[in-house]
Parts: structure tokens; sequence; C-alpha cells
């Protein structure tokens, strides 16, 4: 998922480019041990929407024990931001909750895949709001589109929920994207890490209720399979708070990012993001990968490249800087 920013990199001193690498390399190894442990959890208790809200749980906690000791300044909260945030929050909660949905049904490695499709989300979305792209641009996500297929049509693991989770997943945040861009406008002074923080109350608000409702009844039962299956109720309890552990740093540290990088080179970096967790989590949990459907998943991934190059030189024309 890719939230939006504006800062473009123009010449940076050296230890910003340091700390910039820094945020990155913290990005992608919190974002893999997110997914394995996410994943190891959704294998034994397979309860996205309680896993999903939990995530948000232990990021507001952390949140409000940063607030309180001031490791982080507090943002003034005014209802006016509150209200600007009710659009971006809900839409990141849609987006979250069906990527966990996704990675419940298939294996990690093909939810990300599909998820790297974004950009064709974003341009097409965009679209129906009234922004025009020259024909490269959709020409571009033409190989997005065919990889993603191919990559689906020979996935192991392949599960309709699976696709169509990580499919919302990604209509909710190109929507969450293009909604905190039109309506955080006015709040540009909040920092990524206060942004992200207050996205994550929110969307608690809303998605555990609606877990509740649809999951709640098999939480109990379930939570006594998943101890038996593990053997040790410390080492599953040790599972889940790193993946809310783990899930509130890598969006932390991407919202960092965010702060100092333009949002193209945000989703070239989200992309790239997307094949190391791919390749590890197909090692970690020996996915069986076939040969089709590699070249699928390059193919797709090749797209969003190719996309990128093609937006960034629109990008270069004044005033045009539209990304997912
Ligand atoms: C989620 O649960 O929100 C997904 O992990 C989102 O994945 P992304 O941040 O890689 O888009």
């Amino acid at each position: 998922s890719s939230p939006e920013g504006d800062a473009s990199a123009v010449s940076k001193p050296k230890s910003k480019t340091l700390q910039l690498a820094l945020v990155f390399g913290l990005w992608y190894f919190q974002n893999i041990v997110f997914n394995i442990y996410n994943k190891k959890a959704l294998n034994v208790f397979p309860f996205p929407w309680f896993l999903a809200s939990f995530q948000l749980f232990v990021g507001s906690i952390w949140m409000l024990i940063l607030w309180s000791l001031k490791l982080q300044p507090c943002p003034k909260i005014s209802k006016p931001f509150i209200i600007a945030l009710l659009g971006p929050a809900l839409f990141h909660t849609i987006g979250h909750i069906s990527a966990c949905v996704s990675f419940s049904k298939v294996a990690v490695s093909f939810t990300h895949v599909i998820k790297s499709s974004e950009p064709v989300f974003s341009v097409v979305f965009s679209s129906f709001l009234g922004d025009t792209y020259p024909l490269k641009v959709w020409l571009s996500i033409l190989p997005i589109v065919l990889g993603c297929s191919l990559a689906a049509v020979t996935e192991v693991s392949f599960n309709f929920q699976g696709l169509w989770g990580a499919l919302i997943s990604n209509v909710g945040f190109v929507l969450r994207n293009i909604y905190s861009k039109r309506s955080l406008q006015n709040f540009k002074e909040v920092d990524g890490l206060n942004l992200y923080g207050w996205i994550s109350i929110i969307s608690l608000f809303y998605l555990f209720p609606v877990a509740v409702v649809i999951e709640g009844s098999q939480w109990i039962q379930g939570y006594h399979k998943a101890i038996e299956a593990v053997g040790k109720s410390s080492t599953f309890y040790i599972w889940v708070l790193l993946s809310g552990v783990f899930y509130h740093l890598y969006n932390q540290s991407s919202y960092q990012a965010l702060d100092e990088i333009s949002p193209l080179t945000f989703s070239v970096g989200n992309t790239m993001k997307r094949v190391v967790v791919i390749i590890s989590t197909v090692l970690v949990f020996r996915n069986p990968v076939r040969p089709l459907n590699a070249l699928g998943s390059a193919i797709a991934i090749f797209g969003t490249f190719l996309y990128s190059q093609v937006t960034a030189k629109k990008a270069k024309k004044p005033e045009v800087e539209k990304q997912n």
C-alpha cells in the first residue's frame, strides 16, 4: 500500500541519504517479519478479522505510549483533522482487512503478486475521477494485468476469496491515497508517524465491531484449536504479538520514508518490497511455484517498473504527480 506525501528528493546530503536507506531497510525487514508471523498465526488460527483488528490495536497502544512518554510529539487534535481522516481511515481499514482475508486463503506470495497491480487501480480510479493519462501509461499497465492473470491461473494455492481479497485491498488502498491527498491538504504539518498513528486508531474503531459480528462467535473455540496445533500457548502468543508489532512498525517506517520521498519513488520502493517479501515467504513456507507462475509474477512486477518509468516522465512536467 502506498500513502500520499509530497517532498520530492532533490539533492540530499549524505547523512540524509543514509538515514533514508536505513528507513527503507527497516521497512522491508519489518514487512517480511510481519508477513511471516501473520501467516504462521493464520495457519493455526484462521481468523483474519481478529488478527487484523489486533494489529491495529497494537499500533494504537504503541502510539498512545509514544505520545504519553513524549517520545513523539502528540499532534493537536482538532475536529476537522479527525473528520478529514474518517475517509482515508475507512479505506485503510478496507485495504488492510481484505489483504488479511486474502493472506488467510492463499500463499502470501500470491497475495503480493496481485497487490503489485495497485498502479492499475490507481490509473483506473483516478481516470473515473477526472484525471487523464497518456496512452503509454495505459499500455504500461497491460503487462501488469497480463502477468497477474498468468500468475493467478497457474497459482497452486489459488482460491477466489484470496484473489478477491487482494483485489479489494488494492481498491481500498488506492482510494485511501486519493482521498488522503484531497482531504488532508490542510494538515500537511502532521508528520508521517502521527498521521499513520491516527489512521490506526480510527481504523480500529471501524474494524473491531465488524470483526465481532463476522467471527466473534468462533474465536474461543479457534483459540483452543490453535493452542492445540502449536503445542505451546506462549509460541502462539509470540506469533500474534510479532504480527501486531511488526505490522505497525513497517507501516510507520513506510510513512516516515514517505515524508522524505515522492509518491513515485515510494511506489517503486513498495514494488521492490513485494519482490523481497515474495521471495522470502516462498522460501520460508516452501510454497510450490510453477514456472509459468514465476513468469507471470515477473511480468507483473516488470509492468509496475514500466509504469513507474512512464509516469516518472509525466511527473516531471509541472503540476502532475499522480501516483499509487
Ligand atoms: C495489510 O495487511 O494491510 C497488508 O499487509 C498490506 O500490505 P502492503 O502494506 O504491502 O500493501
